[in-house]
């Protein structure tokens, strides 16, 4: 009877299993890669928009508070972006002929809103609150970043499943005084752990059902 396989097939064998082996690894690897990085997440990549709107400029320069622009943070689950008319309580006397703001003029004049690039936008099967994020300590700088120091708004988290996991597993690492909500120079103390949970007891946070599928998939 002769062989069917010459001997040499046995190495070709090992040899295409390792490759498959290490095809899957770098493949897989590379995935994973992708999938975090800037390209995919956008994460720190500045976005573009209609008019060249400052933070740093409009909220460090000129100390406006968050809650003039975007009035509806602390009470409902949109944050709210501001409408043209509250541009022009400044603009209609400052820089009124500036060619950046035409845009702005234009929006007032014909009365047709603004449209702002979304930064951070969630898929449309997930809720977010952001008035009970606010009123129970967790800070607008915590998910959004140094949005102070932002020329022009960018994502500063992912946004994905895994990161609001990480915080709603124990969000004794990320909570902060109910009154530093809005403050964008707060750090965490060297006991934010210890502070922390005191904090979580303090505002009953409900960390029971903090990663029930139900909470955010309704
Ligand atoms: C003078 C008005 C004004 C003030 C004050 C202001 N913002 Fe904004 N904000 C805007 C406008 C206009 C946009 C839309 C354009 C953009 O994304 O930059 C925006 C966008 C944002 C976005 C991105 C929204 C998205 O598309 O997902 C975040 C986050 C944000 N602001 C947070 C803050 C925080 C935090 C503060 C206070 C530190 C603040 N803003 C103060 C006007 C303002
Ligand atoms: C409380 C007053 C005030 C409000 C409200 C305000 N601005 Fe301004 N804005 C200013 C001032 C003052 C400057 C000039 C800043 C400087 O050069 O020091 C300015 C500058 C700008 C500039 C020029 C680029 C820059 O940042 O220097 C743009 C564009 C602009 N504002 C857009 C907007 C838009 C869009 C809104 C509404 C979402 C808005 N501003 C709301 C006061 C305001
Ligand atoms: C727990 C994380 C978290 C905190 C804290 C938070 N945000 Fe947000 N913010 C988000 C997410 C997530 C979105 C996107 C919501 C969506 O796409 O439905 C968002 C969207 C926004 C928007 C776009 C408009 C909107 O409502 O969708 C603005 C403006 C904003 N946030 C401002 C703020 C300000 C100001 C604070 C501080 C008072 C703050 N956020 C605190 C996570 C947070
Ligand atoms: C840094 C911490 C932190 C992050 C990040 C965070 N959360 Fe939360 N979340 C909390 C806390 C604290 C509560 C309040 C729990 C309570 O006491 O009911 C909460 C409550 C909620 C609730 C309950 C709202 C209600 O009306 O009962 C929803 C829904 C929610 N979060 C969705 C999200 C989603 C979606 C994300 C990610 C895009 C996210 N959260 C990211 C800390 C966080
Ligand atoms: C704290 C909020 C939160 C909770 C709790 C949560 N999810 Fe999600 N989920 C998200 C967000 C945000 C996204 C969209 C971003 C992303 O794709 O990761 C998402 C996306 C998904 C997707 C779409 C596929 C994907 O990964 O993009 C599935 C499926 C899903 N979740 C299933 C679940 C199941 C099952 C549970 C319960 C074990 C659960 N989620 C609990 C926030 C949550």
């Amino acid at each position: 009877m002769p062989q069917i396989f010459r001997r040499r097939s046995n190495t070709i064998a090992r040899v295409s299993i390792l490759g498959s082996v290490v095809f899957l690894v770098v493949g897989g690897w590379a995935l994973d890669a992708v999938w975090w990085s800037p390209y995919t997440t956008k994460v720190n990549v500045p976005i573009e928009q209609p008019v060249p709107f400052s933070h740093e400029h409009h909220y460090s320069g000129l100390g406006i508070d968050c809650r003039y622009c975007h009035t509806s943070v602390e009470k409902s689950s949109f944050a709210g972006i501001p409408p043209t008319e509250t541009c022009m309580t400044c603009h209609s006397q400052l820089y009124i002929d500036a060619p950046l703001l035409a845009p702005v003029r234009q929006s007032l004049a014909y009365d047709v809103p603004l449209r702002w690039n979304r930064v951070d936008d969630l898929p449309d099967f997930v809720y977010f609150n952001h008035s009970i994020h606010v009123a129970k300590g967790i800070g607008c700088s915590t998910c959004h970043g140094p949005v102070n120091k932002m020329p022009l708004t960018w994502k500063a988290n992912t946004l994905y499943m895994k990161w609001c996991l990480d915080c709603h597993r124990n969000p004794a690492q990320f909570i902060r005084p109910q009154e530093e909500v809005f403050n964008m120079q707060w750090a965490p103390p060297a006991n934010q752990l210890a502070q922390g949970h005191k904090l979580v007891e303090a505002y009953h946070v409900n960390t029971q059902q903090l990663t029930d599928c139900s909470m955010c998939h309704r």
